[in-house]
């Protein structure tokens, strides 16, 4: 596997590949690369001969009181982990390199609609951050195919619906979310968690589930539905920000709907987790 650095040395290695008819499957990451990540590329050899990964923390999706600074930068292990899993190229951009003249003024995406409410509402600014920085991605490599985990469910709604707006050459495939033995959706915020609130970490997934089993067996109250779930977890020691039942397109759900996804974003102590769960009910 080659990791290139410059948007040219990106661009000489695509023109071989695209020259020879390869098709390309790209899946963009923030690094700090787990089995979930690593999901991804393995669904994406399905797709395509080439498969291009990119690590990079992107500044335009972090709020000014978030973990941008913070965030694990574990390039070296990354690179391992992806030689492992077969990626071709890995794209490895600095700040400077994406963003030459800076953030001020720059060309920004806003995707309204699936990036309203929700994360939106307690992260303002950051899916346009995303939004902005998979648009830059998606012209750089040019990919046929790109992939996206369930586990952040509204940005794969975001991207899904920029790349339908915007008309983009690109096929988008969500992956299920990879978890933990006891429920955990991995993230690289996990490793944040102390060992106690580690141990806690799963009652987020058992209230997503609660939420779920509820509405199998007919509950159709969902505002009540999602105030139980967030008192269980306030009980446990989580400030949850929400808990909503949304229909798939994250639309207000109705009684008769045919499928649900229940979404939750709590704090344990000083670290944001958020998971959802897809729910079936024919
Ligand atoms: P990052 O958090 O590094 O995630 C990269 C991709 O891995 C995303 O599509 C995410 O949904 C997926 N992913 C993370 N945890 C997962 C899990 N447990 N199971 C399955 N997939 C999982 O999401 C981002 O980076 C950034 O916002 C990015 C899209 C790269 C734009 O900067």
């Amino acid at each position: 596997m080659k990791t290139v650095a410059t948007v040219s040395e990106l661009r000489t290695q695509l023109r071989r590949w695209r020259a020879a008819g390869d098709r390309i499957a790209f899946v963009p990451t923030m690094g700090n690369l787990h089995r979930g990540h690593l999901r991804l590329m393995e669904v994406a050899r399905g797709y395509a001969e080439r498969i291009v990964a990119s690590i990079f923390v992107n500044p335009l999706q972090f709020g000014p009181s978030e973990d941008f600074d913070r965030y694990p930068r574990t390039l070296a292990q990354d690179q391992a982990a992806l030689i492992a899993t077969g990626v071709d190229l890995l794209f490895a951009p600095s700040v400077a390199e994406m963003y030459p003249r800076g953030r001020a003024g720059l060309t920004t995406i806003r995707v309204p609609g699936p990036s309203d409410g929700l994360e939106g509402e307690f992260r303002p600014g950051h899916f346009e951050g995303v939004a902005t920085v998979v648009n830059i991605l998606f012209n750089l490599v040019q990919p046929d195919v790109a992939l996206f985990g369930e586990k952040d469910y509204q940005q794969l709604a975001v991207i899904r619906q920029m790349v339908a707006d915007l008309h983009m050459p690109v096929q988008i495939v969500g992956v299920p979310t990879e978890r933990d033995v006891d429920g955990l959706a991995l993230s690289s915020r996990n490793q944040y968690l102390s060992p106690a609130e580690r141990a806690q970490a799963p009652a987020l997934y058992r209230a997503l589930q609660a939420a779920a089993m509820a509405l199998r067996s007919g509950r159709r109250d969902f505002e009540t539905i999602s105030s139980e779930q967030c008192k269980i977890l306030e009980s446990q020691g989580f400030k949850p920000q929400y808990l909503a039942i949304r229909r798939p397109d994250l639309g207000r759900p109705a009684p008769d709907d045919p499928q649900f996804v229940v979404l939750v974003a709590a704090y344990l102590g000083n670290t944001r987790l958020i998971d959802n769960i897809q729910v079936n009910v024919t």
